[in-house]
């Protein structure tokens, strides 16, 4: 089992993301998945161009030389690929939407309703299509801020013929990185449920119930999971 996490918040290893990747990743690891963590503020992407230079002449055909093949290289043979994003005014990162346009390269945004025979092709046994999951972090306590992140990855996991095996979002998401005294419990509480959520995944490809039922109370905020609410 291969676990992929492409991290899109611009702090890097300093951002509230991370924490959430960091300890999901470590339940992976424990579970004996085998684990890569890239962060996109390391790397140097560019945005698309549009040429469309990677669709008529093929698959990794880009005009740009930058970081995007060697992570691309990194998703090789991933059996599960996760995006972790900060909520920007109310959808992902500009960071993780430019490093998904140049996902082009391997595979082109193809209609919803309508697979084409190279869609098809890509479902046919024996080619191996990751597996999908979300994980975001938001500042207001309000679940809804997920509302565009949710509908974005399910669209892609549509797009690409990927099956979208868990979403995972934090309200508040600055106690990750600092807890004040009152949330430290409930904090470290959180991390160790998203080492669960790593655990199940590695193991099963799937968060199982009480994870998952535990993991909705975060998507209103710290605060509300301390009161108990
Ligand atoms: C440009 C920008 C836009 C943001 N927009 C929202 C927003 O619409 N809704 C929200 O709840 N938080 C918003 N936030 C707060 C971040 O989502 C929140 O602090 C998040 O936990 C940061 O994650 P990071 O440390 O992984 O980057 C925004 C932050 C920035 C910098």
């Amino acid at each position: 089992m291969r676990i992929v996490a492409i991290n899109g918040s611009p702090k890097g290893k300093t951002s509230n993301t991370h924490a959430m990747v960091k300890a999901f990743l470590k339940g992976a690891q424990e579970a004996g998945a085998e684990t890569a963590n890239v962060l996109l503020a390391e790397k140097q992407i560019e945005h698309c161009k549009g040429c469309h230079v990677c669709w008529t002449k093929g698959p990794g055909q880009c005009v740009i030389s930058d970081d995007m093949l060697q992570v691309l290289s990194l998703l090789g043979g991933a059996d599960i690929i996760i995006f972790a994003s900060p909520v920007y005014f109310a959808n992902i990162s500009g960071m993780l939407k430019v490093f998904m346009d140049r996902m082009t390269m391997i595979g082109g945004p193809q209609p919803v309703e309508k697979p084409t025979k190279e869609r098809e092709n890509t479902d046919a046994p024996g080619v191996q299509v990751p597996k999908l999951m979300m994980l975001s972090s938001c500042g207001h306590p309000t679940a809804s801020e997920f509302d565009v992140t949710s509908l974005w990855i399910h669209r892609v996991a549509q797009k690409m013929h990927m099956e979208l095996i868990g979403e995972i979002y934090a309200a508040q998401g600055k106690f990750l990185t600092a807890p004040p005294e009152l949330l430290q419990p409930v904090i470290s509480d959180y991390l160790q449920l998203l080492e669960k959520a790593g655990k199940d995944i590695a193991t099963d490809k799937k968060l199982s119930v009480t994870t998952e039922k535990l993991l909705e109370q975060a998507k209103d905020g710290f605060d509300s999971a301390a009161r108990g609410i």
